[in-house]
């Protein structure tokens, strides 16, 4: 998965900017952005970024970069208290906190900030390995040290939001991209059935489950993701 040797494999802004291509005037909010690696390679005339500790000074990118705005806080404190009450975005990028619970609560709070036809990208619903999927990131640097790896990929749980989509936003139409390192695609389209899961299993599905079931993860090629997403803002 992600290796530099696979030229078909898509990277993050590359997702982000043929999204941001289905609007006219597309606004952006990504959910941590650390070194701006994502955000600053992809174009908008409205960007807002969110990082509790950004890895560049904000004030100097605000110069530098009109029509981006930067929010040194936690998502839950965007959210809460910044973004406008009626302020909406084509294309959300949730890259925060990567606990199913944090990013349950991103998806949620970022939903009535989605116009109708918009589209939420979620990083990191596909862990490569076990140690890549443990929701604890100090016990991931232990067990990585136990195991004398040096393996650097950190994904958390997040994986489970994508079962929890599957069963309980029946509303959202999602599909996880099989040419990257796994990042799930959602937009409004009820679907006309769910799968039947309890609050429960979800969160104890474990990293062996999900490996041994990937049906839910629906996972797709990135070009025809955006077939999909474009037929469904054209409707
Ligand atoms: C994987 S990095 C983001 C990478 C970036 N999206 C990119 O594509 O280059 C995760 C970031 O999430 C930030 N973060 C951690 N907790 C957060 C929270 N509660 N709300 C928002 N961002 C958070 C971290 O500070 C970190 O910079």
């Amino acid at each position: 998965m992600n290796q530099p040797d696979q030229p078909q494999v898509v990277r993050r802004p590359v997702v982000v900017r043929n999204l941001l291509a289905l609007y006219e005037q597309p606004r952006y909010l990504e959910i941590g952005v650390c070194t701006g690696h994502t955000f600053h390679q992809v174009e908008a005339p409205y960007k807002v970024a969110v990082d509790p500790e950004f890895r560049f000074d904000p004030e100097a990118a605000a110069r530098e970069n009109p029509g981006s705005t930067y929010h040194q806080v936690t998502s839950d404190e965007y959210f809460g208290s910044i973004v406008g009450e009626d302020e909406q975005f084509d294309v959300v990028f949730l890259d925060g906190l990567h606990t199913v619970e944090q990013t349950l609560r991103d998806l949620t709070n970022a939903l009535p900030h989605l116009q109708p036809r918009g589209v939420i990208v979620i990083d990191d619903v596909a862990p490569p390995t076990y140690l890549a999927s443990l929701p604890n990131r100090t016990n991931f640097f232990e067990v990585r040290r136990h195991l004398g790896s040096t393996d650097q990929r950190w994904m958390g749980d997040v994986y489970k939001l994508v079962y929890f989509i599957d069963t309980f936003f029946q509303q959202l139409t999602y599909r996880t991209i099989s040419n990257n390192h796994g990042q799930a695609v959602v937009w409004r389209d009820r679907r006309t059935s769910v799968t039947e899961r309890t609050l429960n299993e979800i969160g104890s599905l474990t990293f062996e489950q999900f490996a041994l079931e990937q049906d839910a993860l629906h996972l797709t090629r990135f070009g025809q993701i955006v077939k999909e997403v474009r037929a469904s803002v054209e409707r």
